[in-house]
């Protein structure tokens, strides 16, 4: 029999565990639960533990009574995947699986896990039946057909409905079943409602299922931690009892004293509330994108312009778009609100413009840095097909390792259908998984390699772990994320490392004018997303040589 390995994105390799192995394994469980539950600690689940649970089950084995005690333990239930299993191992190593800037996350999963033992996680689905409270954290994502047409695609419901399946086959009638997962507006009622409703009139249960929705608003990051307990929280229950009890369960768990709930009336109100919001954020990063395609034509900084604009108040969450709205939320959220209102409401009218949109244009948004690269190159007599271009920044946002759906990806698909040689540098990365495993990564089929020509040689892009080797002999470099390493490289520096003049790209208002005048000096052509002023600095630098 073939041994099956899971690994972990540093490279280290896991035994997927054999089928022999799942009872013993429950029995160890078990036997710590009735353990916790002599120190009158209530049980909880949490299942997936990805960006989301994984954070959420610290801060919930984090939680102490008026006394201080610890009062939760924590199970996080993890799915045994190639892609997944890899995280159980890391976790009871008191290891989080997931790499962030934030100083509190390392240290409060070593304390829960090795000092208060209060968090362990697992892979067996029998321990749902021992829990008092189930919070679901797993994925629902919505696969798209088409690059940016959003409506050409569906709401893949199956890992939430599986997942929901095996919860009514184990759950205790009392549980509640928390989802925290983003869905299509009306899953809790009429797709979990069923689903568990069917298996406990299978099962005899005869009471009703405590079902309830309350969304998360996490953000990886310098405050992955705290944007989970400290920080507000929109809920709801299915019916009275489940209302109750998850306002409970949050009040003890998250800081609601500071960041006070509020319980809306339905799960789809809870629903909608996150659907809504990431729509919001998507349609303002949205609609600048022709600003800055304005501003990049007519000598305006779209930079210094949202800056001007942001000092009213009324304005200030107005923002700068990066080279393309990544992440694992934003491309999809709006995606599965109108998906919902069709196929799980039943409407056959199109009510929604705005927000399909604004997420076609964004998901398109990061083609046209590919652009500005090759007319960089253009202008410096350098054609792209025969072009060594360094991309800074794999992620989607600063400071973060998370690839998901990044603008840098699209960046360096078109540029290698453009025929450029790509080398890439992110310091908190050692593998973009999205190129490594590209046949089977995010999952099979789902690779944004679809949409692109000659790809393949795309599997052997390795990071660059130096800074010093990225740059050398690189025709352009495109600054994609404001990864903090970056924002400081001045450009002798940049360009001695390089060791020639290149096209520099700068996709996020990371170059301040200064930087910009003297790459131009140094010989280099500079390009920018809604930069439309560098033109004039050119000019101005190109004047001044020649008066000398
Ligand atoms: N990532 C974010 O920043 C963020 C922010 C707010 C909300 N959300 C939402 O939270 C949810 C989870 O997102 P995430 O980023 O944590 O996703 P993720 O893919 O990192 O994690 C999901 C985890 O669930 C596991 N899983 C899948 N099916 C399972 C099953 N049947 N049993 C047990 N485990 C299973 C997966 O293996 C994975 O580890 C999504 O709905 C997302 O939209 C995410």
């Amino acid at each position: 029999m073939s041994v099956e390995y899971s690994v972990s994105p540093d490279g280290k390799k896991f035994t997927l565990p054999r089928p022999e192995e799942y009872k013993k394994e429950f029995n160890r469980i078990k036997k710590e639960v009735e353990k916790q539950r002599k120190l009158d600690r209530e049980i909880v689940v949490v299942m997936g533990v990805g960006f989301v649970g994984v954070a959420m089950a610290a801060v919930i084995a984090d939680t102490a009574d008026k006394k201080g005690n610890p009062s939760k333990f924590v199970i996080g239930m993890q799915r045994p995947s190639l892609r997944s299993f890899w995280k159980i191992p890391v976790l009871n190593r008191g290891i989080s699986p997931v790499v962030s800037e934030d100083k509190e996350l390392e240290p409060m999963i070593r304390r829960c896990v090795l000092d208060k033992k209060t968090l362990m996680a697992t892979y067996v689905y029998d321990v749902l039946c021992l829990a008092d409270v189930v919070v679901v954290d797993i994925q629902c994502d919505y696969q798209k057909e088409a690059l940016g047409n959003v409506r050409d695609g569906q709401a893949d419901m199956s890992p939430l409905e599986e997942s929901l399946g095996i919860m009514a086959e184990h759950i205790s009638p009392d549980a509640l079943i928390l989802i925290e997962t983003t869905v299509a507006p009306g899953t809790t009622e009429q797709i979990a409602y069923p689903i568990i409703k069917k298996a406990f009139s299978r099962r005899g249960i005869k009471s009703e299922p405590l079902l309830a929705h309350s969304f998360e608003r996490v953000m990886p990051g310098k405050n992955y931690v705290a944007s989970i307990r400290d920080f507000w929280r929109v809920c709801s229950g299915i019916n009275r009892k489940a209302k109750d009890k998850v306002v409970k369960f949050l009040n003890e768990v998250i800081n609601t004293k500071d960041y006070p709930l509020t319980v809306l009336d339905k799960p789809i109100e809870s629903e909608t509330a996150k659907i809504i919001e990431n729509s919001y954020r998507a349609t303002i990063l949205a609609f600048l994108d022709e600003w800055s395609l304005f501003s990049e034509r007519n000598g305006v900084d779209l930079l210094k312009v949202i800056n001007a604009i942001k000092v009213r108040p009324t304005h200030s969450n107005i923002i700068f778009p990066g080279p393309g709205i990544g992440g694992y939320c934003l491309p999809k959220d709006g995606g599965l609100g109108v998906w919902a209102y069709k196929h799980i409401h039943g409407f056959e009218d199109d009510i929604f413009k705005v927000t399909p949109l604004a997420i076609n244009i964004n998901d398109t948004r990061s083609l046209h840095v590919a652009q500005l690269v090759r007319d960089a190159l253009r202008n410096m007599s350098r054609p792209i097909a025969a072009a060594d271009v360094l991309v800074l920044g794999a992620s989607y946002r600063e400071d973060v390792g998370d690839t998901r759906y990044s603008g840098s990806e699209l960046v360096v698909r078109r540029l290698t259908e453009m025929g450029a040689e790509l080398r890439v540098h992110d310091p908190y990365l050692a593998h973009w998984w999205e190129f490594e495993k590209q046949d089977t990564y995010p999952q099979k089929g789902h690779s944004l390699a679809r949409f692109f020509r000659n790809q393949e040689k795309l599997r052997n892009l390795k990071m660059e772990t130096g800074l010093d080797k990225a740059f050398r002999g690189a025709d352009a470099v495109i600054f994609a994320v404001r990864h903090k390493q970056y924002l400081d490289l001045d450009p002798d520096g940049v360009v001695k490392m390089i060791g020639n003049t290149a096209a520099i790209v700068d996709c996020f208002g990371i170059l301040d004018d200064l930087k910009i005048r003297r790459y131009f000096e140094l010989g280099c052509e500079v390009k920018g997303l809604g930069r439309g002023h560098v033109r004039r600095i050119k000019d101005e630098v190109r004047r001044e040589e020649m008066k000398k």
